[in-house]
């Protein structure tokens, strides 16, 4: 084993198994499922929670699939325009991401989205653990705005 790496496996954590408090909560109704995913432990921080960056990545990707529906081509993130961890996201939980069109304006379409864990040891019950309002523009072939073409569905 090289210096180095010796030295990284120090810096490796257990998943964080302590019990997390919080009330159990019924999925949305008026949202859409666009995502379900399980983080791994290589995507947990030095604490052994889910490395929040992580979540934002997943949460980019979720929350373009209605856009996509209504851009029909090409479109880019310009804004997170509210972030919100509620709950630690832990190794092991089933994340369920469900999305609501919020907006959709000339070029540009705003998404709400909520994350929901079913932790590992207790599925079939959901915690609330994130929660954001994103942006997406539809975009032409030289990165510039576009109107968005399709705005009923
Ligand atoms: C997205 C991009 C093409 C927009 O170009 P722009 O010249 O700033 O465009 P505009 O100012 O005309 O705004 C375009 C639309 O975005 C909206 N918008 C811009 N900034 C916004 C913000 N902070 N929050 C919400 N909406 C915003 C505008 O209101 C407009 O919407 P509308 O046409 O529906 O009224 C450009 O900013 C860009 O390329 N950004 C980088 C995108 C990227 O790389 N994303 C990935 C990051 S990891």
């Amino acid at each position: 084993m090289s210096h180095l790496s010796r030295d990284a496996s120090t810096l490796l954590r257990p998943p964080n198994t302590a019990p997390v408090i919080a009330p159990p909560e019924e999925l949305p109704v008026d949202h859409v499922l666009v995502l379900k995913v399980i983080p791994l432990p290589g995507d947990a921080n030095a604490n052994g929670d889910i490395f929040g960056g992580w979540v934002m990545a997943q949460m980019d990707l979720a929350g373009s699939v209605l856009p996509a529906r209504y851009a029909q081509g090409r479109m880019a993130t310009v804004a997170v325009n509210e972030f919100i961890f509620k709950q630690p996201v832990r190794v092991g939980d089933i994340l369920s991401f469900f999305a609501k069109m919020e907006r959709i304006g000339r070029t540009s379409m705003t998404v709400n989205v909520g994350v929901y864990a079913e932790r590992f040891a207790n599925q079939g019950t959901y915690i609330k653990v994130t929660e954001a309002r994103m942006t997406y523009v539809a975009i032409d072939d030289h990165g510039r705005p576009r109107p968005v073409p399709n705005t009923q569905i």
